[in-house]
């Protein structure tokens, strides 16, 4: 059994999604560990993507993740990292398979309704940038 990060994102607050989201990761066989609405500001945003500083999309990236209140979550399951990169779906929710979360829920690429950490590191940091030892179950 291992963990991963996950935000769904703001336009997925902003449109009413929490529920169906978390029922479907739920329903996927993850167990939610840490849990909580919260908002990012534009130095945690700059810090959680730094690996993308230099990429064009970057400001928007920081811009998209600030406006408004994100829920953070940490999932454990087994192969959490990967079963759960497969059940978001593509990047490019034009690209992602039918059923996935970004298919279901994600208007663009710009906006793709929920973050999946990409790998057993990155969990655990992503995880600790917003979670407490208090915060985990
Ligand atoms: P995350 O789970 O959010 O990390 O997405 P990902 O791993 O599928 O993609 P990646 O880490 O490469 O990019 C991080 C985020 O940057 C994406 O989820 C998008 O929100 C955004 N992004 C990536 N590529 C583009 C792009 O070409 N244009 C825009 N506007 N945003 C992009
Ligand atoms: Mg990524």
């Amino acid at each position: 059994t291992n963990r991963t990060f996950t935000m769904l994102k703001p336009d997925a607050v902003e449109n009413g999604h929490i529920g169906a989201i978390l029922e479907k990761i739920n329903a996927s066989g993850f167990r939610i560990v840490a849990l909580k609405l919260t908002q990012m500001t534009t130095a945690d945003a700059q810090a959680f993507y730094a690996i993308h500083n230099e990429r064009p999309f970057f400001n928007d990236l920081v811009e998209f993740m600030t406006r408004g209140p994100i829920v953070a979550a940490i999932l454990e399951k087994e192969n959490a990292v990967e079963d759960f990169r497969t059940l978001i779906g593509a990047t490019n929710p034009a690209e992602a398979a039918e059923g996935t979360i970004r298919k279901l829920f994600a208007a663009s690429i710009g906006e793709n309704a929920v973050h999946g950490s990409d790998s057993d590191e990155n969990a655990a940091i992503e995880g600790a940038f917003h979670f407490s030892g208090r915060e985990m179950f």
